[in-house]
């Protein structure tokens, strides 16, 4: 399978499109039924239900790929081709299709499944101030815990948000109870900028206040929304961790296992990788938001989009989802 599937990519990338009968050698030999794509694709039809799960995305990717040649072969070739019959008149523009950014694609398939679960969806500003980052969240002045988020300051106790748990604030001090939303945002952190992390990324957090919330109604929500997006049989662990705003906080990590070169790398060999943080409202951040700690109880969870959707799609380096490199999204042109 590996053979094939590099073959095709290397074949296909080589492939010199210069002239419409090139476009439709092209057609013919990988996209149409008795192509190269689809042939691979009965083959994967064959695979027993493990060697399947393995491929699936690579074969994916290919189809993809190759797609996203000829489409840019059309556009150029169909694009330029001069339809003037030697009258004077321009030839109309052939303006191409966009298509979803792959973190939006990851937000919103997130977003379905908690609203599912009776989540509404709710935004906040980038731009925040101490309070609604930080002091309301239960981090003290000057408390080493602020180091946690490396902050951009762009003025006076103003930053750019570093986690969207500042719309938890928001949401808690309009007072509207019970609540039970979910803040998708991009957040800003300080951070060297690697394949792995940048100085800007992207959350989906949750919050669920209510009478009588438990630690084990955060567990269900957070099992229920990891089956529904990697799978019935994804093996999960809870981690004991730490954050300024819950007590107890935890970490979840899903097991990817080490098979896989990807896999090995993206979870340090270890076959774990974290995905999101969370734990129940500290009562001082109620308290800060004038919550009755009494009557109401409630978690809180965060959810790193990027790093799930470098999962989802394969790609190895995060810093390619940001630097417009058309040739990247095109391969991203179904979703
Ligand atoms: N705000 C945390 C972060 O950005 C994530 C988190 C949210 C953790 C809610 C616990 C509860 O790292």
């Amino acid at each position: 399978m590996k053979e094939q599937i590099e073959s095709i990519i290397q074949e296909s990338q080589k492939f010199a499109i210069t002239t419409k009968e090139q476009m439709e050698d092209f057609r013919l030999k990988f996209l149409v039924k008795k192509g190269l794509v689809n042939q691979l694709f009965q083959e994967f039809k064959n695979l027993d239900g493990e060697e399947k799960k393995k491929w699936g995305k690579d074969l994916n990717i290919v189809k993809n790929k190759v797609e996203a040649i000829f489409k840019n072969a059309e556009s150029k070739l169909i694009g330029s081709e001069d339809t003037s019959d030697g009258k004077s008149e321009l030839p109309g523009y052939y303006s191409e299709m966009g298509s979803r950014h792959p973190i939006s694609a990851v937000v919103e398939e997130m977003t379905q499944i908690f609203e599912r679960l009776g989540f509404s969806v709710e935004t906040g500003p980038e731009i925040e101030d101490d309070w609604h980052n930080f002091s309301a969240l239960n981090f003290p002045a000057n408390h080493p815990a602020r180091d946690m988020q490396d902050t951009f300051f762009v003025g006076e106790d103003i930053a750019l948000r570093t986690h969207t748990s500042s719309v938890q604030v928001r949401l808690m001090e309009e007072g509207n109870l019970p609540i039970r939303s979910i803040m998708p945002g991009r957040v800003y952190r300080n951070e060297a900028i690697s394949a792995r992390s940048n100085c800007f990324f992207h959350q989906v957090e949750g919050l669920y206040i209510d009478k009588e919330v438990s630690f084990s109604d955060l567990k269900q929500t957070l099992y229920n929304f990891v089956q529904e997006f990697f799978g019935a049989n994804t093996k999960v662990r809870f981690r004991a961790s730490y954050f300024p705003f819950t007590e107890p906080s935890a970490e979840m990590d899903i097991y990817l296992g080490t098979e896989s070169e990807s896999d090995y790398r993206l979870t340090k060999g270890t076959g774990w990788l974290e995905i999101l943080g969370c734990g129940m409202v500290d009562p001082n951040v109620l308290e800060n938001c004038k919550i009755d700690t009494k009557e109401y109880s409630g978690f809180a969870f965060g959810l790193g989009v990027d790093r799930i959707a470098m999962l989802k799609y394969g790609v190895k380096d995060l810093r390619t989802f940001f630097n417009s490199d058309k040739r990247f999204l095109d391969q991203f042109v179904n979703l």
